[in-house]
């Protein structure tokens, strides 16, 4: 069975003060307890959030990782530091990472490499920006993102990887994928790792969505076959809706 992933974004908002009531919020909700439910605060929170939802069933994510041990990268932070504020999981590959500071396939192969070498997992996000799709190169240019970076790890690896799937053009422009749109890659997508492994493996992933998840679209989207549950920004902002989404999974 593959498991229901949920997991919030925070990207670069809220203050500490801000986070401390989102989860405080959030605590007061009960999850479904076949839903995995993690939320990704900025570097500076990590520690005081894993800290704090030490005895809960929430998880805690960092939205980025650097490749190298430690040394001369200023602005980045290790594996080992993530690990050392108590966390245990990555987002790697974001589109705004990709777009706004220059990440590649090239340094997120590094990156998951070293994330898998640190028994760290990994949420690993793909998807196409809106000319790949107009120009029908979506599925292709996916299938060239998984192959680059994460078609080189062994079978072993895969228990630490999920993937995200979050088409650019739908990232916190309100604009949704369709139900539709979201099955057919998340169902290409499976088939890719099943040629590329085997269809046992392939059907053991969380593949989870994102791009303008709301408590109005969550139930569509998850309903549909191969889509494990959803990868949310700016909805996870507010406890509320991202109850609302994580109940809809
Ligand atoms: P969004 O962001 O839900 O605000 O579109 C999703 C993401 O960037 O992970």
């Amino acid at each position: 069975m593959r498991q229901k992933i949920v997991a919030g974004n925070w990207k670069m908002n809220n203050t500490n003060t801000e986070s401390e009531l989102l989860l405080k919020d959030l605590l007061s909700y009960n999850f479904p307890s076949d839903v995995r439910v993690i939320v990704s605060p900025p570097y500076t929170q990590l520690g005081f959030i894993s800290e704090k939802l030490k005895n809960f069933n929430i998880g805690v994510a960092s939205q980025n990782m650097h490749y190298a041990s430690n040394g001369a990268y200023t602005g980045e932070i290790s594996a080992s530091m993530i690990k050392n504020s108590g966390v245990f999981i990555t987002i790697l590959g974001h589109s705004e990472r990709r777009t706004y500071f220059n990440e590649t396939d090239d340094s997120l192969k590094e990156k998951v490499n070293k994330a898998i070498k640190e028994n760290i997992e990994i949420i690993f996000c793909v998807g196409e920006e809106l000319n790949d799709r107009k120009s029908e190169n979506h599925f292709e240019f996916v299938k060239s993102q998984l192959e680059k970076t994460l078609f080189i790890q062994p079978v072993a690896s895969w228990k630490k990887i999920i993937i995200a799937y979050e088409p650019i053009w739908a990232i916190g422009t309100g604009e949704t994928a369709s139900p539709d749109q979201v099955q057919e890659m998340h169902s290409y997508i499976r088939k890719t790792i099943s040629e590329k492994y085997n269809k046992s493996l392939a059907n053991s992933v969380s593949i989870i969505y994102g791009g303008s998840v709301k408590p109005s679209n969550a139930n569509d989207i998850f309903a549909q076959p191969d889509v494990d549950g959803g990868l949310i920004g700016g909805a996870s902002l507010n406890s509320y809706d991202f109850a609302a989404i994580v109940n809809a999974s």
